[in-house]
C-alpha cells in the first residue's frame, strides 16, 4: 500500500514533508494528485462510515436533574475556583437545592484542598461511594482515593473508567 493510501485509512488530517494533506477534505485530490473513481468511493465510503458514529450517546446521571460543567483547554486559569463559587454560591442562593461537586480533574485534583476535605469514602450497602461533606457541599474527587503525595500513572481508557466511577458510583 502506498503511502498516501495509509494517509487515506488514517482520515484526519495529516502533515508529512511539510506539506499538509487532508484526505476528508471536500476536494478529490489528496496531496495534489486526482483521484480516480474507485478511490473516490473509498474515500466517500470512510467519509460516511465517520459521519455515521456522530456524538456520543448522553446518559443521564441518575438522581441529577442539572450539571454545571467548568472545563477549559488549558491549566490553572480558576476551574477549581470557579467551580468551588458556583458550588457555594447556588448553595447560599437556594438552601432547598442540594448541591454536590464532582472533581473530575484525575491529574491533580485540588477540590479535596478547597473544601478543606480529608479521607477516603465510605461505602453504603450497595457499593456505591458516599461523598464527603462541608460546607453543606456533596464532593467526590480522585482525590479522597488515592494519597496526595502517591504518583499514579494513567494510561488510555483508566481515565475514562475512573471518571465514570466517579460519576456514576457515587451515593
Ligand atoms: N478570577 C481569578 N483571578 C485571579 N486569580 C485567580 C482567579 N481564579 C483563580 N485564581 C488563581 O489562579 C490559580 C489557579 O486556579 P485554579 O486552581 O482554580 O485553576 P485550575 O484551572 O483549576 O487549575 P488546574 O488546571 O491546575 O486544575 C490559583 O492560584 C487561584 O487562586
Ligand atoms: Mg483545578
Amino acid at each position: 500500500m502506498g503511502s498516501w493510501q495509509r494517509w487515506l485509512r488514517v482520515g484526519g488530517l495529516s502533515l508529512r514533508g511539510g506539506g499538509a494533506c487532508v484526505p476528508l477534505g471536500g476536494s478529490r485530490s489528496v496531496c495534489g494528485r486526482q483521484l480516480s473513481g474507485a478511490e473516490n468511493e473509498t474515500l466517500e465510503q470512510r467519509r460516511t462510515q465517520i459521519m455515521s458514529r456522530g456524538l456520543p450517546k448522553q446518559k443521564p446521571i441518575e438522581g441529577v436533574k442539572q450539571v454545571i460543567v467548568v472545563a477549559s483547554g488549558k491549566g490553572g486559569v480558576g476551574k477549581s475556583t470557579t467551580a468551588v463559587n458556583l458550588a457555594l454560591a447556588l448553595s447560599a442562593n437556594d438552601s432547598s437545592k442540594e448541591i454536590g461537586l464532582l472533581d473530575v480533574d484525575v491529574y491533580g485534583p485540588s477540590i479535596p484542598k478547597m473544601m478543606n476535605l480529608k479521607g477516603n469514602p465510605e461505602l453504603s450497602q450497595n457499593n456505591l461511594m458516599k461523598p464527603l461533606l462541608n460546607y453543606g457541599i456533596a464532593c467526590m474527587s480522585m482525590g479522597f482515593l488515592v494519597e496526595e503525595t502517591a504518583p499514579v500513572v494513567w494510561r488510555g481508557l483508566m481515565v475514562m473508567s475512573a471518571v465514570e466511577k466517579l460519576l456514576r458510583q457515587v451515593l
